[in-house]
């Protein structure tokens, strides 16, 4: 099955649901060929330190994906090519687009509040691949709720990861360590791609994974990935920037 048939299916599910028209600044394509397949439903994780190529990969695999949703909390190098850059998650509901990257204005507390609604809609309507650029710190947001409760941001997440499968919703989500942030981001995820780890965080990934990872993530090269796919295959990638292409080195 081609990459392109796989992105269909997920426009299908998508237009199923909502009803919407393709429009033809939706049309970018993407080529590249990865060593598994990524089908809609399969959560992907992408584990690595800081500044080893994480949402590079990130933005690289999400071109297979049509429908989609980013969530921004920060500013980098990497240029989402998302069809339409939003600031409120409301602006999700009337503009007739089909990618989307939500980098809200303001402080932490409006960050939490449209992120929230986002994750809310993103589970409502289906057909999403959501994509949370960083997982720990989305995950630590929180809003004040009805009896002095407190709505953490952490059981958005959850709630995509456990549940969204059925409602053909993809997460794609980027993380720094294997740990402090939702058991299920690694234990969701039909795909993990790890970058070079220090043995703690090795083991702690291993257990959430494979007993080959630990290994394997130990010994990777800057900007290598192991890309485990369960239940237990392993190839290690590394994105030519220049060509474009996912290479397997292994
Ligand atoms: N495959 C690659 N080959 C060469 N350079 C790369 C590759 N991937 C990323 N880079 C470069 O490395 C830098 C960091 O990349 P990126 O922002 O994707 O990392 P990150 O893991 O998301 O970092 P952070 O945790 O800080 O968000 C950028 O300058 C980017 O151009
Ligand atoms: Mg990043």
């Amino acid at each position: 099955m081609s990459h392109s048939q796989d992105s269909q299916t997920t426009d299908s599910s998508h237009q199923n649901s909502q009803g919407w028209q393709a429009t033809s600044r939706s049309t970018s394509q993407h080529s590249g060929r990865t060593p598994f397949l990524w089908n809609p439903g399969q959560h992907l994780t992408v584990v690595a330190e800081t500044g080893l190529g994480k949402s590079t990969l990130m933005e690289w695999l999400s071109r297979q994906r049509r429908y989609k949703i980013l969530l921004r909390s920060k500013p980098d190098e990497v240029e989402w090519r998302q069809e339409r850059t939003i600031s409120r998650a409301s602006q999700l509901k009337t503009a007739k687009y089909d990618s989307f990257e939500l980098y809200p204005h303001g402080d932490k507390n409006a960050r939490a509040k449209e992120f929230h609604e986002a994750l809310e809609y993103a589970y409502e309507t289906g057909g999403w691949t959501v994509i949370i650029d960083e997982l720990f710190y989305v995950s630590r947001l929180s809003l004040p709720a009805k009896n002095r409760r407190v709505l953490r941001l952490e059981s958005d997440v959850e709630d995509l990861f456990t549940q969204g499968r059925s409602k053909h919703i993809t997460v794609m989500a980027g993380l720094q360590r294997p740990v402090a942030v939702t058991r299920f981001a690694i234990s969701q995820s039909k795909h993990v791609l790890a970058g070079v780890m220090e043995a703690r965080d090795a083991k702690e990934l291993s257990l959430a994974t494979s007993r080959q990872m630990e290994v394997v993530v130990q010994n990777l090269n800057d900007y290598e990935f192991a890309w485990f796919s369960r239940p237990h295959s392993i190839m290690i990638v590394k994105l030519n920037v220049e060509s474009q292409e996912l290479e397997v080195l292994e």
